[in-house]
């Protein structure tokens, strides 16, 4: 038998087409600033700030409103260094041993290595981590489009991040299974991403990449 919940009227203000616009226009313009940053001020970012940011990735729509994420704020010093140790033992095996020569040539313009000194000097770290299946009443249970969730939220994290001001770095150094272990995260949920996030350091340089024209990105019929 399925479980049955109340329904309510939905809260919605429709807008006017102008305001549609406007608003549209205003937030394409602001997201048109977000840039990946991988050096990063010791300053520190205000709690609240990151809960909200938080709490907003949560509003995601998930598959069958499974809601399969689980977020792992670090600030503490010590686990940041373990993470940042792990994750440049894993990626030094990665630039040395795993990625193709291919993948290497596509990444080459971002002058990135295996020394990740971001997860140490960044404020603050999120964890994303992807809830593959729940466990209830002692029994696995499936959660659906797991990978497509999480990537919403975390898609909402980033874009709550940059509409307060921070800025972020999407950091995969997979595998990233370490991260269970310092974050004594349970064996149903995997790491998908970790973000570094405060403020960018002084004089902070981002390459020069083009976007996609909206001619390529999009088919309308
Ligand atoms: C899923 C995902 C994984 C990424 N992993 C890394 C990473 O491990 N290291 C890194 O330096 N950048 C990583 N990036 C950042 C991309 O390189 C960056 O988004 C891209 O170059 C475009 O730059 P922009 O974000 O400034 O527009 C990742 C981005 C995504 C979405």
């Amino acid at each position: 038998m399925a479980s049955k919940i109340p329904f309510s009227p939905l809260d919605y203000d429709k807008p006017s087409e102008q305001e549609l616009l406007k608003r549209s226009r205003s937030f394409l313009e602001l997201m048109k600033k977000r840039r990946t940053v991988r050096e990063f001020s010791d300053e520190p970012v205000p709690e609240e700030v990151i809960r909200h940011c938080i709490e907003t990735a949560g509003t995601a729509p998930s598959g069958a409103h499974m809601q399969p994420w689980h977020f792992v704020v670090v600030r503490d010093p010590q686990i940041k260094k373990q993470i940042r140790h792990a994750a440049e033992k894993e990626e030094r095996i990665n630039y040395e041993m795993r990625y193709s020569d291919d993948m290497k040539k596509d990444i080459e313009k971002l002058e990135t290595n295996f020394e990740k000194p971001f997860l140490e000097h960044a404020p603050v770290l999120i964890a994303v981590f992807k809830e593959s299946y729940r466990i209830e009443n002692n029994i696995r249970r499936k959660n659906y489009y797991v990978n497509e969730s999480v990537g919403i939220a975390t898609g909402l994290l980033i874009t709550a991040l940059h509409y307060a001001g921070l800025v972020c770095l999407p950091h995969t150094p997979s595998p990233m299974r370490f991260l269970n272990e310092i974050l004594k995260r349970p064996g149903n949920e995997s790491p998908t991403v970790i973000l570094p996030v405060g403020f960018p350091a002084d004089d902070t340089r981002v390459p020069d990449l083009n976007r996609k024209p909206m001619s390529q990105i999009l088919s309308e019929f």
